[in-house]
């Protein structure tokens, strides 16, 4: 049953769809206002009447009957009240019955929706400043696939450029092979730094590199085996994280991979007449766009980043066909995708509408930042470790009747959940610092608050069992308190979040849902007896609706690809 949708068809205006009126009603902040409201100043200007009297009109005609039981008209608001406890236990039906898949849809079905995120750069370090585009790309992966859409998860390597002519240069000079193949990236990491500092004083490092990378273009057997090596250490150092993380890729084309695909862009450019010299090099005009100009091939010839991007872009529609390609990468970038997207609409790439760059805010630690040339990263890997390690502590602590295996296991799904959580709760676009005791906290807005009240309900779940109770949705034939309704409606919300966050690529929405319906299900364990009811049907509909809040709470944690432990 979609109520909005039952209450939207029975409410007649003039040139207003029932779709439309659907989307304007909301819950109301408070459950005696009722369950449904729309507000009337939608239609003030298409009806030329005050919303008052909208409201009044619109509820003198609506018919009442066993699933609408009451209207009234409010401040300009119509306010509906529906048998809510035929819609409570219709919502634990559901849940009951989707198990896994409540919260899923169909919308997506047939469409395509490429997602390039993590997008590191090879050799050089995986610090914490990847952490949100690696878990925000993650969950919208998850969320989208979960919404019937097909995606394709893509790192969209940086390993292209004169950087890595530096490492030749530099591994040539003061590398050896088995510190950097047990090092890995750290150990990259420390001949990148000590280059600049040397080529501060030694510039014709410089050009040494500037040669090897054209060596590397070129093909030279010798330079392409040292890059493709240092490509492997890189990914196989990654891997530990993503692994952590939940994270899979579909493709791993980066930037290298277009180099062979970039002429017939620039050629296409031409032709279209959209290609000017700027001192020496090829840029396209974006001054009537407010921009800067869109540079294409330095003077030497060479190709840049976004010549790359547009290349990409063309091959991803080429090759998925997708309905949109989303860009997870920082807002630092904005400029370079407004500028890539506005050449290729110019192009004449009608799909270029379809390219969306997801921006987000900067992560620091409360430390402070980081940069790669000097040296003084944060690698995501020891802040991941730490969290666990302290995790460990705190569990530990809580429960000492745990297993050593048990303490591990829930010690690592809270760490990396708190690295998680940490980096989607607030919303994308702003700027966070990340701190331990914060991501950590039992009592705050946290995923392991989460995680250890889903661990409650569970325990409550594994208690009934004991008993020989069975836990199923039934009839409601009594009178329901302030915190059932407020959980059950609050379960009922979840599918609606799920397509709100897609939407809007946020996350954060099914982050702050799973905290807000974590205080529900904790007012409701305070305030109501669930084994020791007072009547066996008011023990069974709580059992149902503590098996349900377990249920979702787990849904909207996988989305963001947080486990739930079992006990804590
Ligand atoms: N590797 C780039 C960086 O670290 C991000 C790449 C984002 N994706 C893209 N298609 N431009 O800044």
């Amino acid at each position: 049953m979609d109520y909005k949708k039952y209450i939207a068809e029975r409410i007649k205006i003039e040139g207003v769809p029932a779709e439309e009126i659907a989307s304007y009603l909301a819950v109301p902040p408070a459950n005696d206002m009722g369950d449904f409201a729309l507000p009337c100043f939608k239609f003030a200007k298409i009806l030329k009447k005050p919303p008052v009297l909208i409201a009044e009109e619109l509820k003198n005609a609506f018919p009442t009957d066993g699933v609408v039981c009451g209207v009234s008209a409010v401040n300009g608001y119509l306010n509906f009240k529906i048998d809510r406890r035929a819609f409570i236990n219709e919502t634990l039906n559901k849940i009951f019955l989707q198990g896994e898949n409540y919260g899923s849809d169909e919308i997506g079905k047939g469409k395509t929706v490429c997602v390039d995120y993590s997008s590191i750069n090879i050799a050089k370090p995986f610090h914490i400043g990847h952490l949100s585009t690696t878990v925000l790309g993650g969950a919208l992966c998850r969320i989208l696939t979960f919404l019937g859409y097909k995606t394709v998860g893509i790192n969209h390597l940086g390993d292209y450029g004169t950087q890595f002519g530096k490492l030749i240069s530099a591994y040539k000079r003061w590398g050896d092979r088995q510190t950097v193949e047990q090092g890995g990236i750290r150990a990259l990491n420390e001949l990148y730094v000590r280059f600049h500092r040397e080529a501060e004083t030694h510039p014709e490092y410089e050009d040494e590199a500037r040669a090897y990378f054209k060596k590397i273009e070129e093909k030279d057997e010798e330079c392409l085996a040292l890059f493709r090596w240092f490509k492997e250490l890189t990914l196989k150092d990654v891997q530990k994280i993503y692994d952590l993380l939940n994270i899979k890729f579909d493709s791993y084309a980066g930037e290298s991979f277009y180099s062979d695909k970039m002429q017939p862009v620039v050629e296409e450019l031409k032709a279209k007449g959209l290609l000017q010299e700027s001192r020496g090099a090829q840029v396209v005009d974006l001054e009537k766009y407010g921009m800067p100009p869109c540079i294409i091939l330095k003077s030497d010839g060479t190709s840049l980043y976004a010549t790359r991007d547009m290349a990409a872009a063309i091959y991803r529609k080429k090759t998925y066909d997708f309905y949109k390609c989303l860009y997870v990468v920082a807002y630092q970038q904005n400029l370079h995708f407004r500028q890539f997207f506005k050449v290729l609409e110019l192009m004449g790439k009608e799909w270029a509408k379809d390219l969306v760059h997801v921006a987000y805010g900067m992560v620091s630690l409360e430390e402070g930042t980081m940069s790669t040339r000097k040296g003084n990263v944060v690698f995501l890997e020891d802040v991941i470790s730490r969290c666990i390690e302290k995790a460990h502590e705190i569990v530990s602590e809580k429960n000492p009747s745990l297993t050593d295996e048990e303490k591990q296991t829930i010690a690592r799904q809270v760490g990396v959940g708190a690295v998680i959580f940490g980096a989607l709760y607030n919303a994308k676009i702003k700027d966070i610092v990340f701190s331990y005791d914060k991501v950590l906290n039992f009592e705050g807005e946290t995923s392991v608050y989460v995680q250890y009240t889903c661990a409650r309900a569970k325990s409550v779940l594994q208690k009934a069992k004991e008993a020989g109770e069975t836990v199923a949705p039934a009839p409601i034939t009594f009178a329901l308190s302030e915190a059932e309704t407020d959980l059950s409606k609050a379960l009922a919300d979840f599918p609606d979040t799920v397509k709100d966050a897609a939407e809007k690529y946020e996350p954060s929405f099914i982050a702050r849902y799973a905290v807000d319906l974590a205080q529900k299900f904790n007012k409701f364990y305070f305030d109501c007896k669930i084994l020791s009811a007072e009547s066996e049907d008011k023990k069974a509909f709580r059992l149902a609706l503590t098996a349900a809040s377990a249920r979702v709470l787990t849904n909207a944690f996988s989305l963001l690809g947080i486990d739930m432990p079992e006990k804590m």
